[in-house]
């Protein structure tokens, strides 16, 4: 069997008939209701829940809980083959690298979305729905780690980006799935809340005081989306002091794609930093939160 778990986005939006047609509002259309429209699915055992119904946009860290919540007690249950998310499309990245570092390898996980809403007369959602129950029912989709489908190609959750903001091939990934481990790394995570860590931006002329604001409102860790290899603006560095010394963890990632190496260009032994490597802020975060969650060191990869 395979179970699927709802959490809204445009793979459940409908127009908004207050605008007129000229919007649609997503997270609508209830999971029973998008499976009934899906020819295909009648060949697979399926069962099917709606754990939230939002535009991904207003996920949050209760959100990811509730949802790996959702996927654990499906895995749990020796009837289920796999599971299958719908997301949203412009979180999706965060939510899959949230699970996939904290759901144990096995039985397959996959996502999915869409980018045009379900009463659009060329929806993608249900074939994109499909290739993922398909997907999810395929043993070599095991041991592999989240994995994520859209527009028939499948992606990992660790490398996956949404690099568009419209169109069918909205989704980028570099790897190859079929050759991706699974991590877990926090399958035995047992908070009901996450820490606060804020991602900052590096451009020109940006503010430090929104350091001091940050951590002033409790953040306890400080992702730096910073220009090129992680380059932090001098006039940051009273704050990020500042910051550390009140224990802010604070990680160097960069707002370009590629690695940000330890000591390179920052003296961050000195400064008690950490450095992102290749991941990207947003997943930086991710790591950040559940490490500081697990009272276990940030790890990069
Ligand atoms: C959302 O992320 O929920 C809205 C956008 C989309 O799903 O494409």
């Amino acid at each position: 069997m395979i179970h699927l778990i709802a959490t809204g986005g445009t793979i459940a939006g409908e127009a908004d008939p207050e605008s007129g047609g000229a919007r649609y509002r997503a997270g609508v259309r209830p999971v029973g209701a998008l499976l009934a429209a899906v020819p295909g699915l009648d060949a697979f055992d399926l069962s099917a829940e709606q754990v939230l119904a939002l535009d991904s946009k207003d996920m949050t860290p209760e959100g990811w809980l509730t949802i790996l919540a959702a996927v654990r007690r499906a895995l749990g249950d020796p009837a289920t083959d796999g599971v299958v998310i719908l997301h949203g499309t412009d979180t999706l990245e965060e939510t899959a690298y949230f699970l996939q570092l904290t759901v144990p390898g096995g039985k397959p996980v996959v996502l999915t979305g869409a980018m045009r809403p379900a009463d659009h007369p060329q929806a993608d959602g249900p074939a994109n729905l499909l290739a993922a129950v398909r997907l999810a029912a395929r043993p070599d989709a095991r041991d592999k780690g989240v994995l994520v489908v859209m527009n028939a190609i499948i992606h990992t959750a660790r490398h996956l980006q949404k690099a568009r903001t419209s169109g069918l091939d909205a989704f980028e990934s570099s790897a190859d799935w079929t050759t991706a481990r699974p991590d877990g790394r926090f399958a035995d995570l047992a908070a009901d809340a996450l820490p606060r860590v804020d991602i900052l931006p590096g451009y020109a002329g940006a503010p430090a005081g929104l350091i001091d604001a940050c951590v002033a409102e409790g953040a306890r860790g400080l992702v730096l989306a910073l220009t090129g290899h992680g380059s932090v603006p001098s006039a940051w560095l009273p704050a990020l002091r500042r910051a550390r010394e009140k224990g802010v963890v604070i990680v160097r990632a960069s707002r370009c794609a590629g690695p940000v190496i330890r000591n390179a260009n920052a003296d961050d032994d000195a400064e008690g930093w950490l450095t992102a490597s290749s991941l990207p802020p947003p997943k930086a975060r991710i790591a950040l939160m559940l490490a500081l969650a697990s009272k276990r060191p940030f790890e990069a990869d």
